[in-house]
């Protein structure tokens, strides 16, 4: 059973994905053309451009910094367009202030190792996992974490070959895409099986776990799920709970939160809720939530999606001429007509 994706399920999203300069080939330690040995180990372990250095005695302005590196802008924008997620927002926050902290460092010449950053993103479907692992893919390139901050998603079916000599290209070839930016892994529990330690997907979790190691790698690995299967995937795969630095739960969104949500999306698309359509709106969602297949907040844009539907239909219906305020208001009955409301109020 998989939620997303299938064979050739992957896919860019985010910055660089076009246009980018492509990632450089193989999957090693990033060994610049001509430089061998200590020379490309030194280089290696920055994938930040070197930054000027600055004498002993210099002060540094913490707001500048931040400025230079997109870092309000992004956080900002995550706080405005994610609603809810405090306990997401609170560690992105303090991943950044680590990442900025080590930019200034780096200024005066004290070079430390690379921070793991390889993280697993777990929660139902819908919390905004792979929105915020985009967000998070820009917030890593604007610290200079990674060179390209692109996001590349896959599945099982991306990285697991079906056949003898199959998996170790195709998760070299994903590794490759991903390099510069992260790697986002949804389902990764689907990468091995308990009832067959022979499947090809533990040498793909093999081949990961090398580049995972290997922290002055330009990419960060971020695994996504379900938080008990991907519980029981850490403790039968312990060489890659240890490599994940960030643990991070996405909680179900609440009743209210939901409504925010919507009506954010609604504010997106140009279209608002009539007075009625709040309360309904709101009544629609309590219901939902209890349903099968609830997927928090893509149960809301798909909710959202088919009220549309039957706005267009009744306004068309309606046989007058239509203002703006027609076009764009959504009526109670556009969610009462839903199958949502046909069972007992729960
Ligand atoms: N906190 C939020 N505020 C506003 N919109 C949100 C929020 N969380 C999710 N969304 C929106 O809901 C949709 C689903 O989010 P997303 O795809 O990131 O969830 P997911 O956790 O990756 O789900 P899945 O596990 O099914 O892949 C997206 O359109 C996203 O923009
Ligand atoms: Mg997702």
């Amino acid at each position: 059973m998989s939620r997303t994706g299938g064979p050739g399920g992957a896919a860019g999203v985010g910055a660089g994905e076009d246009g980018a300069p492509p990632a450089r080939p193989g999957f090693g330690i990033r060994r610049p053309e001509g430089a061998t040995g200590d020379e490309a180990e030194a280089a290696a372990l920055s994938a930040a451009p070197a930054l000027p250095q600055l004498p002993p005695d210099e002060l540094i302005d913490p707001d500048e910094e931040r400025r230079r590196s997109n870092l309000d802008d992004i956080l900002g924008r995550l706080d405005a367009e994610l609603v809810g997620l405090e306990p997401v927002k609170t560690r992105i926050r303090e991943i950044a202030a680590l990442l900025l902290v080590d930019r200034m460092r780096r200024r005066f010449g004290l070079d430390a190792p690379r921070p793991t950053l390889h993280m697993s993103f777990t929660g139902s479907p819908g919390t905004g996992k792979t929105t915020v692992a985009v967000r998070m893919a820009e917030l890593l390139h604007g610290l200079g974490y990674l060179t390209r901050g692109h996001l590349v998603a896959v599945t099982r079916d991306d990285l697991v070959g079906q056949y003898v000599g199959h998996t170790a290209p195709k998760t070299k070839e994903v590794l490759k895409r991903a390099m510069g930016g992260v790697l986002f892994i949804d389902e990764a529990y689907y990468l091995y099986r308990v009832e067959n330690e022979r499947d090809y997907g533990q040498e793909s979790i093999e081949i990961l776990l090398q580049v995972m190691e290997n922290q002055r790698e330009d990419l960060v690995v971020i695994l996504a799920g379900y938080k008990d299967r991907m519980d029981t995937f850490f403790s039968a795969n312990p060489g890659m709970s240890s490599r994940i630095a960030h643990h991070i739960d996405f909680p179900d969104y609440s009743v209210t939160e939901l409504a925010t949500i919507g009506g954010l999306m609604l504010g997106q698309a140009g279209y608002r809720l009539s007075p009625g359509a709040v309360e309904v709106f709101e009544d629609y969602l309590r219901r939902r939530k209890d349903q099968a297949r609830f997927a928090n907040a893509r149960s809301v844009r798909n909710a959202l999606e088919r009220a549309r539907l039957r706005h267009a239909g009744r306004v068309l219906g309606a046989g007058r001429p239509l203002g703006r305020d027609d076009l764009v208001t959504l009526e109670a009955e556009d969610f009462l007509a839903s199958r949502v409301f046909a069972g007992p109020e729960p």
